[in-house]
């Protein structure tokens, strides 16, 4: 008899699964969309291994040669559906006010008859002829008092197998809801109903209609149309930012963009850093860096490269956990040089999405390493050197993704899953700027710093659909995923100073980080990827009291016999171009700061406005 669980009628419930209101929700879902079958994920490799072959039947995936990238896949998106759409991303309060003006708003009632209750509602039989996937996950570690805990219903076979790579997922969630255990409810459709007959497409997606809408007041996430990323995967930016830093912001804690990494010094001492860089800017290469060679003794260990849930613990210490359990991460660029740590995680378990296919059956992405002769690009189309050189066609999307279990990570920390989350020592905020924004800046005060946080920019990436390379205040990394008013969110943020209490409250430092420069012949001027770790080093060495460094008007910076350049030839010209902050740049950049500060007026918090005047008067002094 076969052990694992198929799609069966809706209707049947595993006899595991005891949670009344998750059985009554699944089989209202199921009578909305008329799904055709239900399959509650266990989470076991048999399953996973069993819906893969399911999708390399469909044509949705390709298997990898088993010799060189053993156990892994590549799946190719609809040529639509490729990034996350934030124009199509709604943060439904029911008060416009509460979503901001940095989100798009519809009316809660107005958009539930759009998508559930009117009667042409998109998800109304949206997922005839297909099967609902019950995705029961849990972000963070099992049990954690920092974890929350979520289901996803699903018509994309797709969506629960990269769930299982980067969330804890399936039936150990379930016996944890127990009888009565609260969940976020995340329903995603694809939005692409069968009628009895018709073929399936490799990528079903809804090309005319796209929704991903949050309802903060009732925790709750639908998603249609998308198959892709974090339109389609639930739990990443819909839940654990969206939805999570609005539950932060009423119950005392912190969902942030960042990544968290280790620092172990050559003396043993432990540290925690947590980072925020907006999409496609570098996050997972600076949690798996390795520091060069001249730095004997360092050591970084990654403990989460996307989400940090942060958490006050009764001692005064803020804590961290990764909600996330695996890496959803950028592949063009990622090479054995740029991120070593990286390229090993991939060599076996992976499903990659939009990198193009070589003739012998593995992936290749710009950035790489060298070119293949051949390949076949993410669109399927014939790609070589001469046809990328003569049309600048692409081997893989700007945009392709490998979706990985945090477990393929040499470098991963031991605590990485442990339930009571490591204690932060320092906030890093990086934007991706060509000029203007010095190398490295640390804050002379909690206030500054999150003035610095707050006013961020960003040049922007294919992570997002879209015109790439403009600059837009991007606050905290959080532009496209806070779920409430920014204004308020700062307002949480500037509180932090005086909500901290116990023996051991401390504020962890905050930093302010550009590592893309450029220099007048268009060139990064930083050499960036593992020599971040000179930066890192001379961060510790703050929060020790041992580096030196200099005051200026909004922070201070070290000069460059500050910083340790043992095995690294960075002339003195170059370190003047990466860390100037220019007077005539920054009156531009003040002005930027006072328009983002009108836009979400009247909200934001007086005490920041305070510290635009000391900027302003600090630059003409
Ligand atoms: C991501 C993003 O996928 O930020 O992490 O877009
Ligand atoms: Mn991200």
């Amino acid at each position: 008899m076969n052990a694992i669980p198929q799609a069966s009628a809706p209707g049947t419930v595993p006899g595991y699964v005891r949670n009344a209101k998750l059985i009554a929700w699944v089989e209202r879902i199921a009578h909305l969309t008329q799904a055709e079958k239900v399959h509650w994920c266990d989470g076991s490799q048999e399953e996973y291994e069993r819906l893969c072959q399911q999708l390399v039947d469909a044509g949705t995936f390709r298997r990898l040669d088993p010799v060189r990238r053993p156990n892994s896949y590549l799946a190719c998106s609809d040529p639509s559906d490729v990034a996350r759409v934030e124009d199509r991303t709604f943060i439904c309060s029911v008060r416009r006010e509460d979503a901001g003006p940095t989100n798009n708003w519809v009316d809660p009632a107005e958009m539930r008859a759009l998508l559930q209750t009117g009667d042409k509602a998109l998800f109304r039989g949206c997922m005839r002829g297909r099967t609902l996937y019950v995705v029961p996950f849990s972000m963070g570690p099992l049990g954690s008092p920092i974890s929350h805990i979520g289901v996803e219903l699903s018509d994309s076979p797709y969506v629960a197998v990269n769930m299982r790579l980067m969330t804890r997922m399936g039936r150990a969630v379930v016996e944890l809801l127990g009888t009565d255990g609260d969940f976020v409810p995340c329903v995603h459709s694809v939005g692409a109903p069968l009628q009895p007959g018709q073929a399936d497409v490799p990528w079903p997606c809804n090309a005319e209609h796209k929704y991903i809408v949050h309802y903060p007041e009732t925790s709750e996430i639908w998603s249609y149309g998308s198959g892709y990323g974090g339109n389609a995967l639930l739990g990443k930016k819909c839940f654990a930012l969206r939805i999570a830093s609005r539950m932060g912001r009423d119950q005392g804690w912190l969902a942030e963009h960042m990544l968290i990494l280790g620092v172990t010094t050559p003396a043993g001492r432990k540290y925690h850093v947590a980072a925020a860089f907006p999409s496609a800017c570098g996050k997972t290469n600076f949690a798996m860096l390795i520091p060069p060679a001249s730095m004997p003794g360092w050591k970084i260990t990654t403990l989460g490269d996307d989400i940090a849930w942060i958490k006050p613990r009764a001692d005064g210490r803020m804590v961290a956990i990764n909600p996330e359990a695996g890496y959803f991460g950028v592949a063009p660029g990622t090479n054995s040089e740029t991120n070593p740590n990286c390229m090993r995680s991939l060599e076996r378990d992976v499903i990659f999405t939009n990198v193009a296919l070589t003739d012998d059956g593995d992936v290749w992405w710009e950035g790489m390493g060298p070119a293949p002769r051949h390949a076949i690009d993410w669109q399927g189309r014939d790609w070589t050197p001469e046809i990328a050189a003569a049309t600048g066609a692409k081997a893989a999307h700007p945009n392709a993704r490998f979706t990985v279990a945090a477990t393929n990570n040499p470098a991963l920390d031991p605590a990485w899953d442990d339930p009571a989350g490591v204690p932060i020592d320092a906030f890093v905020f990086g934007g991706r700027r060509s000029d203007t924004v010095p190398l490295v800046t640390e804050a002379r005060n909690w206030l500054e710093g999150v003035y610095m946080a707050a006013t961020m920019g960003s040049e922007t990436t294919a992570a997002a659909a879209g015109k790439q390379g403009v600059v837009r205040r991007d606050p905290f990394a959080m532009l496209p995923f806070c779920g409430y008013h920014m204004g308020d969110y700062f307002r949480h943020w500037v509180d932090v100073e005086h909500k901290l209490q116990g023996e051991s409250a401390t504020l962890p430092h905050i930093f302010c980080v550009n590592w893309f420069r450029k220099g007048a012949d268009g060139r990064f001027v930083w050499p960036g990827y593992g020599e971040n770790a000179r930066v890192l080093k001379w961060m510790i060495e703050r929060i020790e009291g041992s580096a030196q460094g200099q005051d200026h008007f909004f922070g201070v910076s070290p000069r460059r016999e500050d910083l340790d350049w043992a095995g690294l030839d960075f002339s003195a010209e170059n370190y003047a171009c990466v860390i100037e902050a220019g007077a005539a740049d920054w009156r531009k950049e003040l002005a930027l700061h006072d328009e983002l500060f009108a836009r979400l007026a009247p909200r934001v918090p007086d005490e920041l406005l305070a510290v635009r005047q000391a900027l302003g008067a600090n630059l003409e002094d």
